[in-house]
């Protein structure tokens, strides 16, 4: 067992953790790393798949992001524009394939208007709450006592409204049926992303993507780290007390004044604490929990739907794939789709056998685009429920109630245990730019403490 002092010892090699090393490092203090999986970058893996490079965590970039895109800037890596041109398709819930340009779909008039009511009170409602204390909105109690399903069932009683506005958080952002979380936790993602009409329209939220895929940014931070990261090094035990940390992992002792615990807050609770952590640490842990879904990447010779007058943009609450998006690599002439299954609906292809999963999910591909995407060159899911240092996609999300009850503790210290997490972010909450964000703020804390 090799044994290491540093100032500060960092557990998970994320774009948080990393971030957070970064600063320190740049403020004179000495780091070590230590990262469970045999590669840095955690939710971002850019790889290799049949010869297609494929992003299979995180990838997109939008244009508040300013975190991510001062260390873009910083790395000196470029953006390039996902293919938006054409038309996007909708699917309503009689299987009925329509076209449309612009963020509303094409619904029906009364339909239409009370998405637009909904979506103008949403924003008016997240225009209120800060995203970095939505528990101190005056109603915040109230808005965590009522799931999201049930406060859109409160605003209007057209279905079809109801369906796409609550697709929007549920199935494309928090990966959970929309009756597991409340209208707060609903209200935060928005509030993360500016406004509720920024995650309406993929043209913001989805803008653009990294030449060389967005892994590069924590490759590239783990490099200029260079000795100070440790793979393939799980920390078991986190010893702590008044004048410091002792991290032990499979192979390595880091005795350190600080501790950086830059890790999904649901796998805190893997890590055995001497002493154990507080109670308020062990209760709140267990009211938080990661969503699901399974993104799948379909590679085709050419990008056929461009030649029908697609722009590859599709959503439907009724079909199994409910989003999906032109993700064609730059530089590569082959035509890339990438669809999402969420929460219960990923529940449902998981329960068959791998080749009927695949074949369900290329045919609900095939509704939205047409034969031709029955049959791609590469086909792969990626499955971030199955990873032991993930459990989940995207991110972790309070259970009914937990928010506004322990939201503002997520990220209080305990003694010289720091937290830093997309998922414990305000803006950029569940984005690697809120990662990033809270790896500058957990390192400048440590500075000013010391
Ligand atoms: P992250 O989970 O990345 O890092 C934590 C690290 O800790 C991991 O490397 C893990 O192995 C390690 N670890 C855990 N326990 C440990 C232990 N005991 N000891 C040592 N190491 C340990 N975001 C975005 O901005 N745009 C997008 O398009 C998307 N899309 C997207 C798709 C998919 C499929 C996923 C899964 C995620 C996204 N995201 C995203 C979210 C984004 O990827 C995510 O928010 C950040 O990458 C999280 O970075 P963190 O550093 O906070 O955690």
């Amino acid at each position: 067992m090799e044994h290491i002092e540093r100032d500060v010892v960092i557990i998970g090699a994320g774009a948080s953790g990393l971030t957070a090393a970064t600063d320190l490092v740049k403020a004179g203090l000495s780091v070590a790393v230590l990262e469970a999986r045999d590669r840095v970058g955690g939710r971002l893996w850019t790889n290799d798949i049949d010869g297609a490079t494929l992003e299979i965590g995180g990838q997109w970039v939008s244009p508040d992001q300013d975190a991510l895109k001062e260390t873009l800037a910083d790395l000196g890596l470029s953006t390039y524009s996902r293919y938006r041109a054409g038309q996007n398709v909708y699917i309503n819930a009689a299987g009925e394939r329509s076209l449309f340009e612009g963020e509303i779909f094409p619904v029906p008039a009364r339909t239409e208007q009370e998405m637009v009511g909904l979506i103008d009170k949403l924003d008016a409602l997240v225009a209120e709450i800060d995203p970095d204390r939505p528990w101190a909105h005056p109603l915040a109690r109230e808005l965590d006592e009522i799931s999201f399903a049930r406060w859109l069932e409160t605003q209007t009683d057209d279905q079809e409204a109801r369906d796409n506005i609550g697709m929007f958080i549920a199935g494309a952002m928090l990966t959970k049926p929309a009756h597991a979380f409340s209208a707060l936790q609903a209200l935060l993602m928005a509030a993360s992303a500016g406004s509720f009409s920024n995650l309406v329209d993929a043209d913001f939220i989805l803008d653009e993507r990294v030449v060389g895929g967005l892994q590069q940014v924590p490759l590239l931070m783990a490099e200029r780290l260079g000795g100070d990261v440790f793979t393939n090094q799980p920390v078991r035990t986190l010893r702590w007390g008044t004048d410091g940390v002792t991290a032990i992992s499979d192979g390595i002792t880091v005795t350190a004044r600080f501790a950086i615990l830059a890790v999904p807050p649901v796998l805190i609770s893997r890590v055995s604490y001497e002493p154990p952590l507080p109670r308020r640490q062990h209760q709140l842990h267990q009211h938080l929990s990661m969503g699901l879904v399974i993104k799948v990447h379909a590679v085709y010779d050419t990008p056929f739907w461009r030649e029908d007058g697609l722009s590859g943009t599709a959503f439907s609450p009724y079909q199994l794939v409910h989003e999906a998006y032109d993700n064609s690599y730059h530089g590569d002439p082959r035509g890339t789709l990438v669809g999402f299954v969420a929460d219960e609906n990923a529940d449902g292809v998981f329960a068959v056998p791998a080749e009927e999963r695949r074949e369900r999910i290329l045919a609900s591909l095939a509704t939205y685009y047409g034969e031709k995407a029955l049959t791609p060159q590469v086909y792969y899911e990626s499955d971030w429920g199955s990873e032991e240092w993930t459990r989940g996609a995207y991110a972790a999300s309070f259970d009914m109630g937990g928010l506004a009850r322990y939201g503002a503790d997520l990220r209080a210290p305990v003694g010289p245990i720091h937290f830093s997490c997309s998922d414990m972010a305000g803006k950029g909450y569940q984005h690697v730019d809120g990662a990033i964000r809270v790896g500058h703020e957990t390192a400048a804390a440590i500075l000013a403490a010391r």
